[in-house]
């Protein structure tokens, strides 16, 4: 064994120096190497310290937040983000109603002027063809970071996920096998941006999904591209996930949620749907007694009753409320680590 040069106390400064991401728009997970990737989490273990305190590294620069869509965690959690980094922040949480988008101005215009204001923005919209806009305004804007894009991308809540996987499982991701599992794969934007982090990690990846409904298309490019290690699996039944979880030695189990409103049309068929994807405690337990493993079961919340048996919320296998535990540091790493500091 030979001693590393690249040796010393930790220091917050030389870790984002390190990761090297200053600058850069966020729109895919897959955006990041898997050596940014592990930079980030680092850097988000160092912060973890301070995500109820104060540590001021982005003293005097100004996050934006606009979203055009509702939002709970994502939209706080940054925003709290940056003011535990020493920031402000100035957010539009009803863009078509409050600011000029009500007056038909455009979302390049909005962002190149927001942009003059703000150091970095966070915004989610509900249109995939915003990722054209994020281009086309290239580096003529401060970092953009996607809350969420259409269908196919939410990458701060699959880097959530992962590092939630990271803290939880505790080996590499190298040796982790991962069940994604909802219906409709094809709205699934927070799992599709999971498993997107995860086979750039090198994990196993086994999406579990109805027919016609699959990984949108440029989800499976990007993971063929990849050569990701993944397997889908269609139209099973839960005892049949069950076994799936069983056999396969999966570690974590994702839940992406409901991608149907309440009011619109096909819900009421997603829901029955969703009959099969009803894991329960009773169901993690028995395969605990058969492998000998706890299961990690989460999911990226909203939840709604008839998703998923509630009981797991007081058993070791509940990951989806621990993960909010570490939103704030792995949001402050993000932003520290884009702004520079
Ligand atoms: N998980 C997630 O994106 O939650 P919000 O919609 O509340 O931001």
């Amino acid at each position: 064994m030979t001693l590393t040069t690249d040796f010393g106390p930790r220091d917050i400064y030389k870790q984002v120096e390190r990761t090297g991401i200053k600058g850069r728009h966020l729109t895919f997970i897959d955006d990041l190497s898997r050596e940014e990737l592990t930079n980030l989490f680092l850097t988000a273990e160092m912060l973890e310290p301070f995500y109820r305190g104060r540590i001021p590294l982005l003293e005097g620069k100004v996050l934006c937040t606009q979203f055009f869509q509702p939002s709970t965690r994502t939209r706080f959690s940054h925003e709290t983000a940056m003011y535990r980094l020493g920031g402000n922040v100035i957010t539009e949480s009803n863009p078509l109603v409050s600011s000029s988008a009500a007056k038909g101005e455009s979302l390049y215009d909005a962002l190149r002027v927001t942009a003059q204001y703000a150091d970095v923005i966070v915004l989610r919209h509900p249109d995939d063809e915003v990722i054209k806009v994020i281009d086309a305004l290239g580096d003529k804007c401060v970092p953009i970071i996607s809350g969420g894009y259409g269908n196919v991308t939410h990458p701060t809540q699959g880097l959530l996920d992962m590092y939630t996987a990271y803290r939880a499982i505790g080996r590499p991701f190298t040796d982790m096998t991962v069940m994604i599992a909802t219906p409709d794969l094809s709205r699934a934007r927070s799992g599709q941006s999971f498993g997107l982090g995860l086979a750039r990690m090198g994990a196993k990846i086994i999406y579990s999904g109805t027919t016609g409904l699959g990984t949108p298309k440029v989800i499976k490019d990007k993971l063929d591209g990849m050569k990701a290690n993944y397997e889908e699996h269609f139209d099973l039944t839960i005892g049949q996930q069950e076994e799936l979880i069983a056999d396969k030695g999966i570690d974590f189990v994702y839940l992406p949620g409901c991608s149907v409103k309440k009011g619109d049309p096909g819900r009421e068929e997603f829901l029955k749907k969703m009959q099969e994807y009803y894991f329960t405690l009773e169901g993690l337990q028995k395969i605990e007694k058969k492998t000998g493993r706890t299961v990690g079961i989460s999911h990226s919340l909203p939840r709604n009753e008839g998703e998923f048996d509630f009981a797991i919320d007081e058993s070791a296998h509940q990951l989806y409320f621990k993960a909010i535990g570490f939103s704030v540091a792995l949001r402050m790493s993000l932003l520290a680590n884009i702004v520079g500091v």
